[in-house]
């Protein structure tokens, strides 16, 4: 790689196993410091992190999200909100009900949160994402008390690395990076994709598997709808015109 940044980003998996060794304010403060520098959409500063130092709290978040162990065993868990009541505290006039604003919230609270990722790494230690917090997205807003417009979208796992999981292979670059337009799927380079993950899923410490990558798509998107989400939503404040 041509520098330690590049290196960085490239060397970064997610970690499921952590030691028990707790980060220190300094370290979470520059996590912090990190996250906040990401850019924000006109500037509007719409995600707010919250902090699990609650073990109750944080075994019912783990408990929501399909008791993932290591939510409970990281020793930081945060908890990524996109986040318009801010804005409502600051004005309770101003529209925040467009679908614009759902996108405006997930695209800041998501480009905070990588740069935590990141930083975090920077510092010798591990993450992984918790989406699995949107099985029980209505239950997990009841315990984190999230007002109106406030969504929680993942949680973030953040510890010394207990396990040192291969890269996981990612689709060839000609398959996501297009000029000037648009081109459909080469067949040919999916199925060379499919053949090396065959071949990591097949080789990889834990959670052995048979299958490639495309084969698992239909199954994997249908498996997480998630079909209560725009009810919840709504329920929000999020779209409602
Ligand atoms: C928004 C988001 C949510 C995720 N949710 C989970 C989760 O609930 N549990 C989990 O073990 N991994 C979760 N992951 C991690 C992905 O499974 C992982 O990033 C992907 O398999 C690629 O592997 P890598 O991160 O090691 O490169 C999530 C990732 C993202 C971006």
């Amino acid at each position: 790689m041509t520098n330690k940044t590049i290196d960085l980003i490239c060397q970064r998996r997610s970690i499921r196993s952590y030691k028990s060794t707790p980060l220190t304010s300094e370290q979470i403060n520059e996590i912090i410091q990190a996250a906040q520098s990401a850019p924000s959409s006109n500037f509007l500063q719409c995600a707010t992190i919250i902090r699990i130092t609650d073990s109750e709290k944080r075994s019912e978040l783990a408990h929501y999200s399909g008791d993932q162990s290591y939510i409970v065993q990281a020793p930081e868990f945060w908890v990524f909100c996109a986040d318009f009541n801010r804005h409502f505290q600051i004005d309770a006039t101003i529209p925040l009900e467009k679908a614009e604003q759902l996108l405006v919230g997930c695209i800041d609270t998501t480009l905070m949160a990588q740069n935590a990722v990141i930083a975090a790494q920077s510092l010798g230690l591990g993450t992984v994402y918790i989406g699995g917090l949107r099985n029980n997205i209505a239950k997990v807003t009841e315990l984190l008390a999230l007002p109106k417009y406030v969504l929680p979208l993942f949680g973030l796992c953040i510890g010394y690395p207990d396990q040192n999981p291969d890269i996981k292979p990612r689709l060839p670059k000609q398959l996501v990076f297009f000029e000037n337009h648009y081109q459909p799927i080469n067949h040919q380079l999916l199925a060379q994709y499919d053949s090396q993950m065959r071949d990591y899923y097949g080789h990889r410490e834990i959670n052995q598997k048979t299958n490639g990558w495309s084969d698992k798509i239909a199954e994997t998107i249908s498996k997480g709808q998630r079909d209560f989400v725009l009810n919840y939503l709504h329920k929000q404040g999020w779209i409602t015109k």
